[in-house]
């Protein structure tokens, strides 16, 4: 595709100012000697729907949808995965056969960071915190690796017992893999804890029971930061041995999009050495 006419590609978002995604999609482009224009779009709240049909009109090639329009990405969407469904949310547009489809690629970008980081979720006991919009991004993903347990705890278990819920009516083989808590529902022996609460923790915020650590265990936190973060500290001082933060998930996740657009999944390790060290 390396033609005088690059593809045209955008993340869409209000605000977008700080969006990393030019960065690392120009990085992915150029690694793999395409051409890829990549924007950012800085859509007026209305304007979202007719911003997407606007850029498809004018010939896109694909689109990253994020805060706070995935959900409407999702509705906009004429086709779009299982994964997205049970988002309920889309990070990653694109037009085929005139029409356009949606697919949620979060739950993939973390699957293959667990993987880098030889956290293969394939028989594992996954405890999961949280139970909003990036859990639900995650899930199927992590239960189609082969979990072995997923639970689901929550400051509000109903909404954790909702997930597994829809979940099991969409995709009943998972049921039996499922399960679901409050924060203090912490029992058993976890190899992967995922922090997926928008909360930081601390006395005014994320407060879940005590978590017994299997030996190598992982303890990851979506959210990334030039520190460790405070979840990852206090699972480091709760004994898990190893702790990661979501910068890796961040990357893969737009390598995931960028797979779907162009067809050839990028290397990551460079780009990922790079926004570390920007930090
Ligand atoms: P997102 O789309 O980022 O997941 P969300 O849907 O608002 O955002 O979900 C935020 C998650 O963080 C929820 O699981 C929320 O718990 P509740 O469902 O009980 O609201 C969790 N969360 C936010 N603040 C928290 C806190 N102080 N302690 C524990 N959990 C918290």
């Amino acid at each position: 595709m390396n033609t005088p006419t690059p593809a045209h590609c955008a993340v869409i978002g209000h605000p977008i100012a700080h969006s990393l995604s030019p960065q690392i999609h120009h990085a992915f482009a150029h690694s793999l000697g395409l051409n890829v224009h990549y924007e950012r779009i800085l859509s007026e709240i209305p304007d979202f729907e007719r911003t997407v049909q606007d850029f498809f009109a004018r010939g896109g090639h694909g689109l990253n949808v994020t805060v706070p329009f995935k959900e409407r990405a999702f509705a906009l969407a004429a086709h779009s995965s299982p994964r997205a469904r049970l988002a309920g949310a889309v990070n990653t547009l694109w037009m085929a056969e005139g029409q356009l489809h949606g697919c949620n690629t979060d739950g993939e970008g973390l699957v293959y960071d667990l993987k880098r980081l030889h956290a293969d979720p394939k028989g594992q006991r996954i405890l999961i915190i949280g139970a909003g919009g990036a859990t639900r991004g995650v899930l199927i993903p992590l239960l189609e690796a082969g979990a072995q347990t997923l639970k689901i705890i929550n400051r509000t278990p109903a909404r954790a017992t909702q997930i597994a819920e829809e979940l099991s009516t969409q995709q009943p083989q998972f049921a039996p893999r499922l399960a679901v808590g409050s924060l203090q529902d912490t029992q058993g022996q976890w190899d992967i804890v995922i922090n997926a609460t928008s909360a930081s923790l601390g006395t005014a915020g994320l407060q879940h029971g005590a978590i017994d650590y299997a030996p190598n265990a992982l303890a990851y936190d979506m959210v990334y930061g030039a520190q460790p973060t405070p979840f990852m500290q206090h699972a480091q001082a709760q004994g898990a041995q190893r702790v990661a933060d979501g910068l890796g998930m961040l990357v893969e996740q737009a390598a995931s999009s960028f797979a779907i657009w162009f067809g050839q999944r990028p290397g990551t390790t460079t780009v990922r050495q790079q926004l570390r060290a920007q930090l």
